[in-house]
């Protein structure tokens, strides 16, 4: 992509370039119809930023068309150790502030901060795309809910899930909740959030959490198979059919039926021009 055609994605070389990135700790690959994002500051075991969560949304701003599949996984000992501890320090993270700052920026500003921090997490759920978690170790507050805003979650047999947010005196709040109680149900996410306790392998495939359990050093393989799996049917119906898986909560068995004419209309004059 040239530098021209970048800016007009929304400014992809400005906001998302590879240095910009791994200064936040983030990496971004696109091969063909797969993209990647890593979380990249084993060190800190992934922890998260402001500066994370608006990368995050310039990278799902500015996804090559051709992408199908986002595979977001860490690296090193943890998916991520959720949102940056420095935060709770009157220092805060440079550059971004502390939560002490944050509560004096006035009620207007302090909301469209926290939805341009969930902008990042949101664009996974397009329905033009398919999102894999790959998640291993520890996957705490902020890093569960990214594990969440992905469509599935494939995880290593060492995956740890903590919703801590409670426990810190916080809820969880990048948009982590409703996939929650929707894949496990409310008493469930009632349990796991408001003891702060941790999710292990066993449990994440019981209760629907995960997708599969593999062993740490087949995690990458399961990923891939998963991704071949995926990227096997068609672009437009795979779409289109998570159009509709999505909005069947929100639907009556006639209004579904109805969409699913509709949609199925629109397939066969694709189909059959
Ligand atoms: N923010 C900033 N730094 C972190 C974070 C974090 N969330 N998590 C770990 N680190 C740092 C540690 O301070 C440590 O730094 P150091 O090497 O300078 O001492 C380094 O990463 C490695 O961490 P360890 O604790 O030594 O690693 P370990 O593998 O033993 O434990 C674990 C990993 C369990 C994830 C632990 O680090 C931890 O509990 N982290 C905090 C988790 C947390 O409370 N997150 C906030 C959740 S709420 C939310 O996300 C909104």
């Amino acid at each position: 992509m040239t530098e021209a055609e970048a800016q007009q994605r929304g400014g992809y070389a400005e906001d998302v370039s590879a240095e910009r990135l791994a200064e936040i700790g983030l990496r971004f690959e696109v091969d063909g119809e797969i993209a990647t994002i890593t979380l990249d500051r084993p060190d800190r075991r992934n922890a998260q930023t402001f500066a994370t969560w608006s990368a995050l949304a310039r990278i799902g701003e500015s996804l090559p068309e051709q992408v199908r599949v986002v595979v977001v996984k860490g690296e090193g000992p943890s998916f991520s150790a959720g949102i940056d501890l420095r935060m709770f320090t009157p220092e805060g993270v440079p550059g971004q502030g502390s939560f002490s700052s944050a509560v004096n920026v006035g009620d207007a500003e302090f909301e469209q901060r926290i939805r341009q921090a969930q902008a990042g997490f949101l664009w996974l759920r397009r329905p033009e795309i398919v999102s894999v978690a790959a998640v291993h170790g520890h996957a705490i507050g902020a890093g569960f809910q990214l594990a969440l805003a992905c469509d599935l979650r494939i995880v290593a047999d060492d995956v740890a899930f903590c919703m801590k947010e409670p426990a810190l005196g916080l809820v969880p709040d990048l948009t982590g909740t409703k996939p929650l109680v929707e894949l496990v149900g409310l008493a469930k996410a009632i349990d796991i959030c408001l003891t702060a306790r941790t999710v292990h392998a066993d449990e994440a495939m019981r209760i629907g959490l995960a997708e599969k359990v593999v062993a740490g050093g087949d995690l990458a393989q399961a990923v891939r198979d998963k991704v071949a799996e995926l990227l096997s049917t068609n672009r437009d119906a795979a779409a289109a059919t998570k159009r509709l898986l999505q909005g069947a909560r929100s639907r009556t068995l006639e209004e579904q039926s109805v969409a699913e004419g509709l949609e199925q209309a629109a397939r066969l004059k694709a189909l059959f021009p």
